[in-house]
């Protein structure tokens, strides 16, 4: 079966962008360096999920554990964030829509009002939505959504009985985006690190042991084709 232009792909695949720093250590480099060739990854593979199609893509690129690392290798991320937003105008030309998903309040004001600016520009694209997860976590995602229906309930709006599955999602930072269908994680490792736990309930996984800088086209299609081999039942027969 061809991957391109299979109506039966993924309308929304998310990247455990995992293994940068495994990447570097086998050649001797500083795991910054690892998470510079990662970031060139994510911005080849976006383009080809782009050209293939695909209507949602998000990338996992720091979660809300990731601050545990040492202050120079955040630090040394955060600059390769910044970089990504100065340069990323081209997705505006490219009509493609960007969100982040994750909590902006710790980033600088400078990196916060540019991912504003980004999502604020390209809100009206619909060729492809990119999601990056940046200071993302699957609980926090799913706190967030619960004190907001919280509030509701506080202000006499809703009871506690009327609190559906819906309520939930619409409250979550990928409200109005499909559930995520198919998720990759490369580098060997065989978990969900806090990614999208409420939106994966029935998604597909796809581990390989290739790390996140090295991870090809190639791979994406290999990838594709076992996901179009899967049978999904949702519970049915
Ligand atoms: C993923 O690569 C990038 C982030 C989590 C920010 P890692 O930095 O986790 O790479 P490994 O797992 O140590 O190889
Ligand atoms: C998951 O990778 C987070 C991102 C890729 C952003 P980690 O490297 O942080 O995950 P663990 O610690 O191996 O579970
Ligand atoms: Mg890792």
């Amino acid at each position: 079966m061809s991957v391109n232009s299979n109506s039966a792909l993924p309308k929304h695949i998310g990247f455990i962008m995992d293994g940068n720093g495994r990447w570097a250590k086998k050649r001797g480099l500083e795991r910054k360096f690892g998470h510079r060739e990662g970031a060139k990854t994510f911005r080849k593979i976006s383009e080809y999920c782009c050209e293939l199609g695909i209507k949602y893509v998000t990338f996992y690129a720091f979660s809300t554990e990731n601050w545990k690392r040492p202050k120079d290798e955040v630090d040394a991320i955060m600059s390769l964030f910044e970089s990504y937003l100065d340069d990323v105008r081209s997705h505006v030309d490219e009509k493609i829509r960007v969100i982040f998903i994750g909590d902006k309040a710790p980033f600088s004001d400078s990196l916060r009002n540019k991912m504003i600016a980004l999502e604020e520009d390209s809100k009206n694209f619909d060729r492809m939505t990119l999601l990056l997860a940046i200071n993302y976590g699957g609980r926090d995602d799913i706190v967030y959504s619960v004190k907001k229906i919280a509030e509701e309930v506080k202000k006499g709006n809703i009871t506690p009985d009327e609190i559906t599955e819906e309520m939930i999602s619409d409250g979550l930072y990928t409200k109005n985006v499909p559930d995520v269908d198919f998720i990759i994680r490369p580098s060997g490792e065989l978990r969900l690190s806090n990614f999208l736990i409420w939106q994966a309930a029935y998604a597909e996984y796809y581990f390989t042991d290739v790390l996140w800088p090295d991870f090809s086209k190639k791979d994406l299609d290999k990838a594709l084709e076992d996901y179009l081999n899967r049978k999904r039942r949702y519970g049915g027969i």
